[in-house]
C-alpha cells in the first residue's frame, strides 16, 4: 500500500490572496483617516503600555512606540503600484484575488461620483483578467466616507439605501466580473465600534450595537438586490468572521456555552441573510476554548498579536457552515508573523484541515490568504506583519517572504505536500 504524500485539490480550485482598499491603497480620506489623525499618539501610548504582553514586542518595539505607525497616510501606495503588485500575485501562481472598492474614493461627496477612480478600478479588473487572476470584490470593508460618518454612519438607516446606490453604481460599471462580497465581518465591526470601543465611532452602547447589526443585515439584503439588478449573473457572498468555539473536554456545560457562542457569533447573521447569498465567505482566524469552570491556558503557538494559532479549527467552522447548503470560500486566513517562522506551518496545517472538510462533503471553492502585503492593521497600525511580502516602511519596496514560496508551490501544482 502506497502512502499518501500529497493532498490533491479539485481542478479549478481558486488559490488567492486577499487585501482591502483602505489597508493598502493610500491617500484615502474617510472616517478612519480622520480618526487616526486624532488618535495616533494615544494609540502609540496604549500599545507601549501593553509592552511585554505583545508577543512580538522585542522585535517590533521600535514601530509599536512610534505614533506614525498608527497613521495610514500613503499606506503601501498600492493605488499607484497596483500593476507591480498584480505581478507579485501572478508570480505567486495565484488564479484569484480578493480586494475591495473604497466607497469614500468613488463617492467622496454625496451623489458626486469620482469617475476617474471608477475607471481605474475597471482597468484593474481588466488587468487581473489578462493575467488569469479572477477577482472577488468586497463592497464594504469597515470604512465609510466622511459624509456618511457625519450622518451617523450605520446607525442611520438611510445609510443602507445610500450604500445600495453605491453598490449599484459600482457593479454597473464593473460588469466584467461576477464575484461580489457585500460586507466584510459585520460582527467584528459592531463589536469593535460599539462594545470594546477600539474603533471609530468608539462607543460602548448595546442599543447602538443591535441597531447597527440589524442595519447591516438590511444593508446586505439591499446590496444583494442592487448587485443582481446591475448584473443578473453575479454571485453574491459575504465575508464572515467565524470562530471555532471548542468545548473543553466536551463537558456538558462547556458544550452548551460553546453551542450558544457558535449560534450567536457564527450563524446569527447568516440565519438572517443566507437566502440572499450565493456563497458563504469565511474569514478564519480565531479559536476559543470554552471552559466555564476555570481558565484554560492556550497551548497552541501564537501570532505576533497574541492570537492563538489553531489551524485545525478551520475544519470545524467550514463543517458548521455546510448546513446552509451553499458553496464556501475561505475569504481570509492568515497571521501576523514578522519573522515568518510560523506562516508556512500555519498555511500547511490550515490546508490539511480544509482538505479534510472537503473530503467530508464541504463544497469549498477556494482559499484566499490574508494578505498579499504587509499592510495597515486598523487600530494597530503597521506593526502587525500579515504579508506574504514584507514591505519596507521607508522605501515601500516589497520583498517576498520564504513562506510565500511554499504557498506558490501549492498553487502551481494544486497539491499540498505532506
Ligand atoms: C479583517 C482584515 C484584517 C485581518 C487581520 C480580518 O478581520 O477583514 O481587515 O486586517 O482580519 O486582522
Amino acid at each position: 500500500m502506497s502512502e499518501t504524500t500529497v493532498l490533491e485539490f479539485p481542478e479549478n480550485f481558486r488559490w488567492g490572496v486577499a487585501t482591502s482598499a483602505y489597508q493598502i491603497e493610500g491617500g484615502i480620506h474617510n472616517d478612519w483617516s480622520r480618526w487616526e489623525a486624532a488618535a495616533n499618539k494615544a494609540q502609540a501610548d496604549k500599545y507601549k503600555q501593553k509592552g511585554e504582553k505583545i508577543p512580538g514586542w522585542e522585535y517590533l518595539k521600535h514601530e509599536i512606540i512610534e505614533p506614525d505607525t498608527y497613521v495610514n497616510g500613503k499606506s503601501v501606495d498600492h493605488w499607484n503600484r497596483w500593476r507591480n503588485d498584480f505581478q507579485l500575485i501572478k508570480d505567486l501562481n495565484m488564479n484569484a484575488y480578493r480586494f475591495s472598492i473604497e466607497w469614500a474614493r468613488v463617492e467622496p461627496r454625496k451623489g458626486k461620483w469620482n469617475e476617474e477612480a471608477l475607471d481605474q478600478y475597471v482597468e484593474m479588473i481588466a488587468e487581473l483578467q489578462k493575467l488569469g487572476i479572477s477577482p472577488m470584490i468586497t463592497l464594504w470593508h469597515f470604512t465609510l466616507p466622511v459624509w456618511v460618518e457625519e450622518m451617523g454612519g450605520w446607525e442611520n438607516q438611510e445609510t443602507e439605501l445610500l450604500f445600495a446606490r453605491f453598490v449599484e453604481k459600482v457593479v454597473g460599471r464593473c460588469k466584467n466580473t461576477n464575484l461580489w462580497v457585500t460586507l466584510n465581518e459585520p460582527e467584528i465591526y459592531v463589536r469593535e465600534a460599539y462594545v470594546t470601543s477600539n474603533w471609530p465611532p468608539n462607543q460602548r452602547n448595546l442599543v447602538k450595537y443591535f441597531t447597527v447589526l440589524s442595519n447591516l443585515i438590511d444593508a446586505h439584503k439591499l446590496a444583494s438586490k442592487a448587485i443582481k439588478d446591475a448584473n443578473p449573473i453575479a454571485l453574491v457572498g459575504i465575508a464572515k468572521n467565524n470562530t471555532y468555539f471548542q468545548p473543553y473536554k466536551n463537558f456538558f456545560a462547556n458544550q452548551l456555552v460553546a453551542g450558544f457562542a457558535s449560534w450567536w457569533w457564527n450563524r446569527y447573521f447568516l440565519n438572517w441573510t443566507h437566502k440572499e447569498l450565493d456563497f458563504i465567505g469565511i474569514n478564519y482566524y480565531f479559536h476559543r476554548v470554552i471552559n466555564v469552570l476555570w481558565r484554560t491556558r492556550d497551548l497552541d503557538p501564537h501570532s505576533d498579536m497574541g492570537s492563538e494559532l489553531a489551524p485545525y479549527g478551520i475544519y470545524h467552522v467550514v463543517m458548521e457552515a455546510t448546513r446552509y447548503g451553499l458553496p464556501i470560500f475561505i475569504t481570509e486566513n492568515g497571521l501576523a508573523d514578522a519573522k515568518d517562522d510560523r506562516r508556512q506551518w500555519f498555511i500547511k496545517q490550515s490546508l490539511v484541515n480544509l482538505h479534510r472538510a472537503m473530503e467530508h462533503g464541504a463544497e469549498v471553492l477556494g482559499y484566499y490568504h490574508w494578505s498579499l502585503l504587509d499592510n495597515f492593521e486598523w487600530d494597530k497600525g503597521f506593526w502587525p506583519k500579515f504579508g506574504l511580502h514584507e514591505v519596507n516602511r521607508t522605501t515601500l519596496e516589497r520583498r517576498r517572504r520564504p513562506s510565500a514560496d511554499f504557498y506558490a508551490g501549492v498553487a502551481a501544482t494544486n497539491t499540498l505536500p505532506l
